[in-house]
């Protein structure tokens, strides 16, 4: 089940390769202007609860051979590529999870693996959206991941999305507005006792937005208690005051929706939260209810960031 980047793509307006362009320059720059305030070594350290006697063996035998401290270790076997890996991601304050961060739900391929395929393609889509919809000159917006049927992707876009995103710098907030059958918890592995079904039911608004351990930047609102009236929740004016909030306090914010099948969920929450995503699956997904769908959005007001072709 991959994820080619030459299949998922976008089709938003503006030019791809002049978007990716500028936003992998933004990005090379904010991370020098960040730079090396730990070194190597002392990440390394820390990981492998290295002792004095280890560090000292280290740092004779990368001034012996001339190189590096993190190359230095894996000679000695003291540390593995993974782990200088994941040094230089914190290094470059570029988080992702290590070999210990395998609290991550496998699914979550831009956390583990940051410099794969499919990173990279969700990376792609990250810069373009940041070009248009998201872009800094337009209207704040939340980006609504939508699709005709279950199982067409959502859930695994948007989280993936989410994390693309909190690897950019922006603090972002995923949230799970999946209130049938809700996943996002249960990728993020964080409580889901409260959430924004308690929020809608006015029930509670403390706790229930938490933080991703090992991506600093990424927050998940996770549904709570799955209610028995969706749709009237998300119909009241309580939900367009919350989605406000978020958008003021979090700089992109990023929502898992219901199949399009199953009711009209995804489309009042596309048109609350200002934008959308379409996903297809490709082979399965027929042109009626994408067609369908994308009407149904066109009248609501909501900004279609694109329609993106989901093949696994
Ligand atoms: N590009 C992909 N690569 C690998 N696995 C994928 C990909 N897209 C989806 N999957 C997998 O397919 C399954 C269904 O995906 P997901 O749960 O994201 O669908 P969904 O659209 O959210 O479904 P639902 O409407 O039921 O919420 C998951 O196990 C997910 O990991
Ligand atoms: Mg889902």
């Amino acid at each position: 089940m991959t994820l080619h980047p030459r299949t998922m793509s976008v089709h938003a307006s503006g030019t791809a390769s002049t978007a990716s362009t500028a936003s992998s320059a933004q990005s090379a720059q904010e991370a020098d202007s960040r730079v090396l305030d730990r070194s190597i070594g002392s990440f390394l350290r820390e990981l492998r609860r290295l002792s004095e006697e280890q560090v000292e063996r280290i740092l004779v035998h990368q001034h012996s051979k001339g190189i590096r401290f993190g190359e230095a270790a894996v000679d000695l076997k003291l540390a593995s590529s993974e782990d200088v890996l994941w040094a230089l991601s914190q290094q470059f304050h570029y988080p992702y999870a290590s070999n210990e961060g395998a609290q991550f739900d496998p699914e979550l391929v831009t956390a583990i693996d940051p410099f794969g395929e499919q990173a990279e393609a969700f990376r792609e889509i990250r810069s373009r959206l940041m070009m248009d919809v998201l872009a800094m000159d337009q209207p704040r917006r939340a980006l609504t991941v939508v699709s005709p049927d279950v199982g067409d992707g959502k859930s695994f876009f948007a989280a993936n999305m989410a994390i693309a995103f909190s690897q950019f710098g922006g603090r972002t907030l995923l949230v799970d507005a999946d209130m049938r059958t809700p996943r996002q918890h249960g990728l993020f592995r964080v409580p889901n006792g409260v959430g924004l079904s308690s929020i809608l039911a006015g029930r509670s608004d403390a706790d229930v937005i938490h933080h991703v351990q090992d991506l600093p930047s990424l927050y998940v609102l996770p549904v709570g208690t799955v209610p028995p009236n969706p749709l009237e929740l998300m119909q009241r004016s309580a939900f367009g005051l919350l989605m406000h909030e978020l958008k003021t306090k979090f700089d992109h914010v990023i929502v898992d929706t219901p199949a399009a099948a199953l009711g009209a969920d995804a489309r009042v929450l596309a048109s609350k939260c200002g934008a959308a995503l379409v996903i297809g699956r490709r082979g399965k997904t027929r042109m009626k209810p994408i067609q369908a769908l994308l009407s149904a959005l066109d009248g609501s007001g909501t900004r279609l960031a694109g329609v993106m072709l989901n093949d696994y």
